[in-house]
């Protein structure tokens, strides 16, 4: 009999997810029932909010509950149907979770139409919800215009990377905040940032009155805590803060802290966002009419960095919190079609 594999949420992490917080297990091939479709993962995305569905701290969606399948985003394809509305060898993206197949509902799952020429791992990167999340917060939120002055952290990443480029499209002085030379030098050799900043290596403040010495009109805020704070203390007069991600605070238990001078919001009439891509969903249409041309002109660069195998799903979510990763952090589970 064949078999598949998934990991199950044991008990809820303290701090870095641990040996024991989930189990892989190894469990027979379910059958599809009347309407539902059997899929074979392809490619899993790990994403830092996978972290915080792994917590029951009040959250944008319901945790994943003790003895469920974690959830994830991917791609795969169906293998089995006992639907009308898909067929063996479809490829679907949705929430098929840390797991080598699963069942799903026919009509829950969304075909996906590839544009060609692209690799499937595009869908999940640039083309999927990171590039999505990225237009959004830059293009909706921040509005950057020409001139005005950008930051973006956890700029190296990948919706950081995408935001900081699509900033400079529209004509601003972009600096982003990275971990590491490599990275640093990335952003502003190859992706044409104006400058970025080592929070490793360099006190984020005093880079940032170098680098930015009339203010700062946009945030693109990934990270949270010191970073956040000290763009933050030098944001313009109707600057706008886009607020993304808190990663930094994501391992911790207690709140994460916000600005330690909220009245700059009073003083500054500043504009402070908080928003999630699935807000955006139903207008996907408008960002894809930007990156898709983009991304097939070479314009808009782009990375993955796609680990192999399930079995080292946890070790993967690591990378995202040390940042020993390049690109948006894919696994691939199995060969595609
Ligand atoms: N609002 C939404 O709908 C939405 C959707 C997707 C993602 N997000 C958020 O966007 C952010 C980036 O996500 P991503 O998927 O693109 O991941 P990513 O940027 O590819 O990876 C995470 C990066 O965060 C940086 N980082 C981690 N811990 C840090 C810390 N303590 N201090 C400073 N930097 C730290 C690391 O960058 P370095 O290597 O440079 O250190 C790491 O590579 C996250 O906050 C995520 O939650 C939000």
């Amino acid at each position: 009999m064949s078999s598949m594999q998934r990991w199950i949420l044991r008990r809820r992490p303290e701090g870095e997810v641990r040996p024991g917080d989930l189990e892989l297990v190894t469990e027979p091939m379910p059958e599809p029932g009347t309407g539902e479709v059997l899929v074979r993962t392809i490619y899993l995305s790990l994403d830092p909010t996978n972290r915080l569905w792994m917590s029951d701290q009040d959250q944008y969606m319901p945790p994943v509950n003790i003895g469920e399948t974690m959830r994830g985003i991917s791609v795969g394809v169906v293998e089995t149907s006992r639907s009308d509305r898909l067929k063996p060898g479809d490829i679907v993206n949705g929430l098929g979770g840390w797991s080598t197949h699963f069942i799903a509902n026919g009509n829950h799952l969304a075909p996906l139409f590839a544009q060609q020429g692209l690799p499937l791992t595009a869908y999940m990167s640039v083309l999927g919800a990171t590039g999505l999340t990225a237009w959004y917060g830059m293009c909706d939120i921040g509005h950057p215009k020409s001139g005005e002055t950008v930051v973006v952290s956890a700029a190296a990443g990948a919706v950081g990377s995408i935001a900081g480029q699509l900033a400079k499209f529209r004509g601003a002085r972009v600096i982003g905040i990275a971990g590491g030379k490599a990275k640093c030098d990335w952003l502003t050799n190859d992706l044409g940032f104006d400058g970025a900043i080592d929070y490793k290596s360099e006190d984020v403040g005093d880079a940032l009155d170098k680098l930015c010495p009339d203010g700062i009109d946009v945030n693109f805020e990934n990270v949270g805590g010191t970073i956040m704070d000290a763009v933050f203390s030098r944001m313009n007069l109707f600057g706008r803060f886009a607020l993304c991600g808190m990663i930094a605070a994501y391992n911790d238990d207690g709140r994460p802290t916000g600005p330690t001078d909220f009245s700059r919001v009073l003083m500054k009439r500043l504009t402070i966002r908080g928003f999630l891509v699935s807000d955006f969903y139903p207008r996907a249409a408008e960002a894809m009419a930007e990156l898709i041309p983009s991304v097939t002109s070479g314009k808009l660069k782009w990375k993955v960095h796609v680990d192999q195998g399930l079995e080292g799903a946890m070790d993967s979510l690591q990378r995202l919190f040390t940042g020993n990763h390049d690109g948006k952090l894919l696994i691939q589970l199995s060969p595609e079609p």
